[in-house]
């Protein structure tokens, strides 16, 4: 019995007989040969069935099976350079073909350009071509990277609580749900606070889970369920903090280099600029930030761009800033000491300003943006309390927090990574709702 292969290791098997599990993606005649492109949740290889090789009426429902019919394909392996696949390359000759179902003729995903409201209403089917597949094997490599760093780094993985007292990142956009007779619940929009209170026990921790935000903004930067993984640190300061990231990032981009070099080159991914990612990326303040936007701004002729660069001393960026900044970077920049009154309650002010935070960004080149929100925590009581009172948060929900401040306070920070900006970057994908299987935004909760 030839062995069942996955496609991904079709190299290995070149000269032999194997037995493929999967999917016709795509199917062509010639006279007495059919070219079929078939899946198998590992990659995409060319099938070709000879007339001459098959019984006649098995060859006959080759020639008619519809796109989408399951089969059991045995054959041998050659290497052709001209064969299309992912990776392209070899092509298996059909010895034996079994139609486990003929799909019924209507799919709805056929071969052709669709446009992106019916695609995402089909997205359960859409996952199966090569573009969604390969932006999808770069998720779960990127995914399995982050923690593979972390674990080995020092950090233990707590899983911090979904349904949440209060906010953490602003009250804007939470998420409520009635909980009983406790009142209102809402859905996290961050671990951190809780991470904030397990670096107590366990120095280094993590958690990685779905986060939720009521994102007004339609960009396509903004989901409103996505996937964040936040590492927190005792004893560790803003400048510590930005040795993690780039090690951490630096990692996560050669793994996904590495291990999805097939799945890359099938995107027509540029990956020259992601190559050289490595420790340092370059460190700017928001000030000098800022000035760069002034000055991208006189550049530009074009008056609609101006508008939209438009900005002063203590606004925040929106995206178009973050794009025109990081189009003149080639690696991931820092932009650190944003104005106070854009961020969080939790961050430390910049010691003698304290209209600057010690808040750090992570912004991806090539225009893709911030990938990374952190900051060094304020480890004070009374400064905490009052920031509490300022943002008008119900400090009686806070009282666990503060008590951190209490009993053995220590300088310390984190950060946050977004799972889907980070492959949309690495996969060169404009619109982060395609980084992710079942995409949820302020217009779509199906399928
Ligand atoms: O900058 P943010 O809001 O930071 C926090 O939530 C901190 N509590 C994290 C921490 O310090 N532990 O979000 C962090 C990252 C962003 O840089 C971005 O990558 C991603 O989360 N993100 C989103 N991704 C998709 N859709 C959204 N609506 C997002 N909001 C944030
Ligand atoms: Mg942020």
């Amino acid at each position: 019995m030839p062995p069942v292969i996955r496609i991904s290791d079709i190299a290995q098997y070149v000269g032999q007989e194997v037995t493929l599990q999967g999917w016709v993606y795509n199917r062509t005649d010639k006279g007495k040969l059919v070219f079929l492109l078939v899946r198998d949740g590992y990659g995409f290889a060319q099938c070709v069935a000879f007339k001459g090789d098959l019984p006649v009426e098995l060859f006959d429902q080759v020639m008619r099976l519809p796109q989408e019919s399951s089969v059991i394909i045995t054959g041998s392996v050659r290497a052709d350079q001209r064969a299309p696949g992912i990776p392209g390359g070899y092509e298996v000759g059909v010895k034996d073909l079994q139609v486990v179902q003929a799909a019924a003729e209507d799919y709805p995903m056929a071969l052709k350009e669709h446009g992106v409201d019916f695609a995402l209403d089909h997205r359960h089917l859409w996952i199966r071509m090569p573009s969604q597949w390969a932006i999808l094997r770069v998720r779960t490599v990127v995914i399995r990277a982050i923690r593979e760093w972390l674990d080995s780094h020092g950090f233990t993985h707590m899983d911090t609580p979904i349904l949440t007292p209060a906010a953490c990142e602003g009250t804007t956009t939470l998420f409520e749900t009635p909980y009983f007779d406790e009142g209102m619940a809402y859905l996290a929009q961050s671990g951190q606070l809780y991470n904030e209170a397990n670096i107590f026990a366990f120095g280094k921790v993590y958690c990685f889970g779905p986060t939720f935000r009521a994102e007004k903004s339609k960009t396509r930067r903004h989901l409103t369920e996505f996937w964040m993984v936040e590492p927190e640190a005792a004893f560790c300061d803003l400048d510590q903090l930005m040795e993690i990231e780039e090690q951490f990032v630096t990692h996560i981009v050669q793994t996904a280099l590495r291990e999805c070099q097939a799945e890359l080159k099938s995107l027509g991914r540029d990956t020259s600029l992601l190559e050289q990612v490595a420790p340092p990326f370059p460190r700017i303040s928001y000030d000098e930030a800022l000035k760069m936007l002034e000055d991208i701004r006189a550049e530009t002729e074009d008056p609609e761009q101006k508008e939209l660069l438009a900005i002063e001393w203590g606004m925040d960026f929106g995206s178009p800033h973050e794009t025109a900044l990081t189009q003149r970077f080639s690696k991931p920049v820092f932009v650190y000491g944003y104005p106070t009154q854009v961020k969080a309650f939790y961050m430390e002010p910049w010691p003698g300003r304290p209209e600057v935070c010690k808040s750090v960004d992570l912004l991806a080149p090539e225009g893709y943006g911030e990938i990374i929100g952190g900051s060094e925590r304020i480890s004070s009581y009374e400064l905490l309390l009052q920031r509490l009172h300022e943002h008008d948060l119900p400090v009686e929900a806070f009282q666990w927090y503060l008590d951190l401040r209490k009993y053995g306070s220590v300088p310390h920070s984190g950060f946050g990574l977004g799972v889907e900006r980070t492959v949309s970057w690495i996969t060169g994908i404009q619109h982060i709702r395609e980084t992710i299987a079942y995409p949820r935004t302020i217009k779509r909760v199906y399928p």
